[in-house]
């Protein structure tokens, strides 16, 4: 039952083919280049990118998965949160071909999608759900920073998240301090590579506060002083690796110490992580060894589903028409402001 699934809530416009919990075709339209000499999204500019983009993605989408609009059963979109003018594009075409269709449609929330993408790895969860394990999950992106309980199968408890900016935000913002392009966070990982994280000493904003709450914009303040003090930094390719592997390290270090910390308390004995920063290198390796030393499984998603795309909602949607079996959305309007675990789902 091939479902056919549509994510625009930002600046990448996706249409996915999923079929019993497997990604027939996951194409990405990314407007990177677009939004870069600005520094960052501009939201007239991505609704307008989305709406040239979303009906060839989506032609190349069922071409590359072997499929027709007529043998598409079901159809999906992301819903909330995210851009309004993005995610009006994307979830109003997609709630008009399941019309035209005459198939269910299903909106669903773009961080429970990011979460549900962790399942993706290996073999699909198993129809009743048998093997989904009660875990900690990290949901880390551009946009969101947040620590969720989940419970037996897809019931949510929002744990903490961030009180100012996200961490992929300050990735960002503190790689535009330095010159580099939007958005930064890969660029970063790549220069860290070859940095040393011990060179400077930059603040672990919450680090020992005992809740789940991050911060962000603390850190990205202390590198604009670092910067206004210390300007010939930039000029130097060695000094320029070892900042980026320093502010890399403060940021991941909250991240994993925070995140081990909450799977501990709630005597969890899993975590699972996703979102565009999870494509962070150290962030991965270290993951794994903090939940290798703390006898914890680890489910990180791929890093080619860390990023928004429609792979990830379209295997949350299947799910979720398997379960309710239901046309929940058919009338629905976007939901820009939905936060994960404020709902009974
Ligand atoms: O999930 P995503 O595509 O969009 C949102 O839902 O926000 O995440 C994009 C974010 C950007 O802030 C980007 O800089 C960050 O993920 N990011 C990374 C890396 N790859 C993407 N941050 C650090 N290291 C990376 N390798
Ligand atoms: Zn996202």
């Amino acid at each position: 039952m091939p479902l056919l699934a549509f994510e625009t809530s930002c600046d990448e416009t996706s249409a996915a083919v999923v079929d019993q919990g497997r990604i027939l075709a996951n194409v990405i339209s990314s407007q990177i280049p677009i939004h870069a000499e600005y520094g960052g999204v501009v939201p007239e500019l991505a609704a307008r990118e989305h709406l040239r983009n979303l009906i060839p993605v989506a032609q190349t989408a069922m071409r590359q998965a072997a499929t027709s609009p007529e043998q598409i059963q079901a159809v999906a979109a992301t819903q909330g949160p995210g851009l309004p003018s993005a995610l009006m594009v994307g979830f109003k075409a997609a709630q008009a071909m399941a019309f035209v269709l005459r198939r269910p449609f299903l909106g669903v929330n773009h961080h429970e999608a990011h979460l549900y993408s962790s399942w993706a790895r290996g073999t699909p969860p198993t129809a009743d759900f048998s093997d989904f394990e009660a875990n900690v999950s990290l949901v880390v992106s551009g946009g969101h920073t947040m620590l969720v309980h989940v419970r037996d199968g897809l019931s949510y408890q929002l744990l903490g998240a961030t009180v100012d900016d996200a961490a992929g935000e300050c990735f960002d913002k503190i790689g535009k301090l330095m010159g580099l392009l939007y958005p930064a966070g890969p660029e970063i990982d790549r220069l860290a590579e070859h940095g040393n994280s011990s060179a400077y000493a930059f603040p672990r904003p919450m680090l020992h506060e005992p809740h789940d709450d991050f911060s962000f914009s603390g850190l990205k303040t202390s590198v604009r002083y670092f910067l206004r003090d210390h300007p010939e930094v930039l000029g130097d390719v060695q000094r320029v690796h070892n900042l980026c592997a320093s502010v890399q390290a403060a940021i991941v270090e909250v991240l994993v110490t925070k995140t081990i910390r909450a799977a501990t308390r709630l005597g969890l004995h899993c975590i699972t992580a996703s979102g565009g920063v999870t494509c962070n290198r150290a962030l991965r390796r270290q993951l794994a060894a903090a939940c290798e030393r703390s006898g914890l499984k680890l489910r990180l998603a791929e890093a080619s589903l860390c990023t928004d795309n429609a792979g990830m909602v379209g295997l949350l949607a299947e799910r979720k028409l398997l379960q309710a079996g239901a046309n929940a959305s058919a009338g629905a309007d976007i939901a820009p402001e939905w936060v994960l675990g404020s709902i009974a789902i």
